[in-house]
């Protein structure tokens, strides 16, 4: 939610600040600023809209002279997309510029008491506080009034500031929100991810809560929250260029889909030794586990929906009882847990605010907590007690897909390890497990090479404007999360219901050709989804089958079919969902949507 930027060096700053903002623009893109230091004067631009906006009023920034300053690209919290509320905000002596990522919680009353000491406001914004009150606290001294003011903030913060008074020097704060230094030669940057520095620099430096950097083109001081001095270590971006490009597709999202196979790869493959699953680099012991007889499993979007098919993986596996929750519920929920119950959180992004506050929940019940995580060194990796990544590489299109696959490969890792470790399966369907496991990539690129027969199905099916995903089991799983991407990159209204509810109400709705998508890949309710297909069809419905190839039986039953490749039940979401991304992303396409940022909505929520 909002990405931040700064560089300090020797060429010029506002060009290199709009190409990192383009990078971080999946963070928000309903308004845009950058502020540039310039002979002892900040020039700052603002555009509505997305970054584009901005690019053309500075004419890719040609027109702001200056070799630092700081970037921003919004997604609104307090109050509305206009240029006044977009970033950079000032001070009224125009002597500082701020861009901020998070909120500050306590800002109407800073507000007040700014205004009471006349200052003039000209946004809605929570940060704006921010920019007064380093002028307020401004001594001369930089470090002193910026350590003055962070200690006046609550809330969540990652702060860039630039100061008139003192040229070429960058202020960075962190507190609850991202934010990461890039080392260069004679250049150096601060931004929200990694994916903006890249293109610069491999070296980076990761801070941590309530520590500060001061930035100059000779380098780099970090300071502790009691303003004493640091060294922190410089970590090395294995990343590739490629990783962050789109490569030639027309979208990320279609990038990242088809990416999958090899996301899967990197998932489970190193974690498979010897046809044995090794999880040793988890940081929860094997008798840390063993004392585990409940399992609450909490995360938000898409990372809960890869959470529901680990609890049906998990209770059928490891027969213990899981919980699935929101975590923006759960937090609130004062959920009964015990010394033998396990957290798990999933979060692509590891800086998600509802999943944080439910991991810190469980932290303060003293309970074992276990992270599936994607970004590494993000807030949710180190404050678990455990930590599995799921290796997709970075994921930039604000729908999530690698990202979703790869959680849901290594929960079910981590569920059939459980289920070994207790003596819950035998060694030989351990055994066929662990090869299904291995073969994921591989069935994974089977479904890939659905893509034309997808495609066809998205051009004959586009133009609805409301269906149903009816499923059972880990069907019903799985179409949760195949309702969720249609929904937000498409617009199109869907629901996910299980299939046995349909009759409860929502049947009513059913009527002469309103589209049904039935999952039925999952073997033991196959027969019962029938009976569902076959009750909306009397109704009228038209229905596209999703089932595996060897069952046929669906083709007389149905509209439409798409089969997909056999493996065991348990690993099947991921299999299955693959099809449904791609239906997801040809309806957006053929509907005119932008794929990649989808309106009103933003890849990492990093506020309640
Ligand atoms: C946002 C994203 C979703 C994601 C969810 C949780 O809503 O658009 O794709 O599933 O946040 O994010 P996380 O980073 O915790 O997985």
């Amino acid at each position: 939610m909002c990405g931040i930027v700064g560089f300090t060096g020797v060429e010029q700053a506002a060009p290199i600040l709009l190409r990192n903002l383009q990078k971080l623009e999946y963070r928000g893109y309903d308004s845009a600023g950058i502020a540039v230091e310039c002979d002892g004067k900040i020039v700052s631009a603002r555009a509505v809209g997305k970054l584009v906006n901005l690019i053309e009023q500075t004419e890719d920034g040609k027109t702001i002279t200056g070799t630092c300053g700081i970037g921003h690209t919004r997604w609104a919290t307090h109050g509305s997309p206009s240029e006044n509320n977009a970033h950079p905000h000032m001070s009224n002596n125009n002597k500082f510029a701020v861009v901020h990522n998070g909120i500050i919680e306590n800002y109407i009353a800073l507000r007040a008491e700014l205004t009471e000491l006349g200052y003039q406001f000209q946004s809605e914004t929570d940060t704006e506080v921010v920019a007064h009150l380093l002028e307020y606290y401004d001594n001369g001294d930089m470090k002193a009034t910026v350590m003055k003011t962070v200690s006046r903030l609550q809330g969540s913060y990652a702060l860039g500031i630039v100061c008139s008074d003192h040229p070429g020097e960058l202020y960075a704060v962190k507190n609850q929100s991202p934010l990461i230094l890039g080392v260069g030669i004679n250049e150096f940057f601060f931004s929200s991810d990694v994916t903006a520095l890249i293109t610069h620099t491999r070296n980076v430096i990761y801070l941590d809560d309530g520590e500060f950097a001061h930035i100059t083109k000779e380098g780099i001081q970090i300071y502790d929250e009691f303003g004493k001095e640091i060294q922190k270590k410089i970590s090395r971006i294995d990343w590739s260029l490629e990783d962050a490009e789109k490569g030639g597709y027309d979208h990320f999202m279609l990038k990242e889909i088809m990416e999958q196979p090899k996301a899967l790869k990197s998932a489970v493959e190193p974690r498979i030794i010897n046809n044995v699953i090794n999880l040793s680099e988890m940081g929860l012991s094997d008798d840390d586990l063993k004392k585990i007889d409940n399992i609450i499993i909490t995360a938000c979007g898409s990372a809960y929906h890869a959470g529901v098919v680990g609890g049906y993986v998990i209770e059928d596996l490891c027969h213990i009882p899981v919980r699935v929750e929101v975590a923006s519920e759960l937090r609130y929920r004062n959920p009964p847990m015990n010394e033998r119950s396990l957290l798990v959180v999933i979060s692509q992004s590891g800086e998600t605010a509802d999943t944080i506050a439910a991991l810190k929940l469980a932290k303060e019940s003293g309970i074992k907590t276990l992270a599936i995580v994607n970004v590494v060194d993000s807030t949710i990796s180190k404050l678990a007690d455990g930590v599995l990544y799921t290796n997709a590489g970075p994921e930039i299109a604000v729908a999530t897909t690698k990202g979703y696959t790869t959680q849901v490969a290594v929960i079910s890792l981590f569920a059939v390890y459980l289920s070994k470790l207790t003596g819950k399966i035998s060694d030989e369907y351990y055994s066929e497990l662990v090869a299904d496991i291995k073969s994921l990539p591989e069935r994974c690129q089977r479904v890939i090479d659905l893509n034309t027969k997808v495609e066809k199905l998205a051009k004959q099916y586009y133009n609805n404007q409301s269906l149903f995903f009816i499923g059972r089991n880990i069907d019903y799983a799985v179409s949760l999360e195949a309702s969720l991407k249609l929904k937000e990159i498409s617009y199109i209204h869907s629901e996910a219901y299980a299939a046995g509810e349909l009759k409860h109400g929502t049947i009513a709705l059913i009527e002469p050709n309103r589209l049904v998508i039935a999952l039925a890949c999952y073997e033991k309710t196959f027969d019962k989804t029938m009976s569902n297909i076959k009750e909306v069809k009397a109704r009228g419905a038209k229905v596209l089958g999703v089932a595996q190839e060897d069952n046929k039986r669906i083709i007389s039953e149905v509209d439409s079919t798409l089969f997909i490749p056999q493996i065991t039940p348990i690993l099947m979401p991921i299999i299955e969902t693959v099809p449904m991304q791609l239906f997801a992303y040809y309806v957006a396409r053929e509907n005119g949507c932008d794929i990649d940022k989808p309106k009103n909505l933003a890849k990492s929520v990093t506020v309640e």
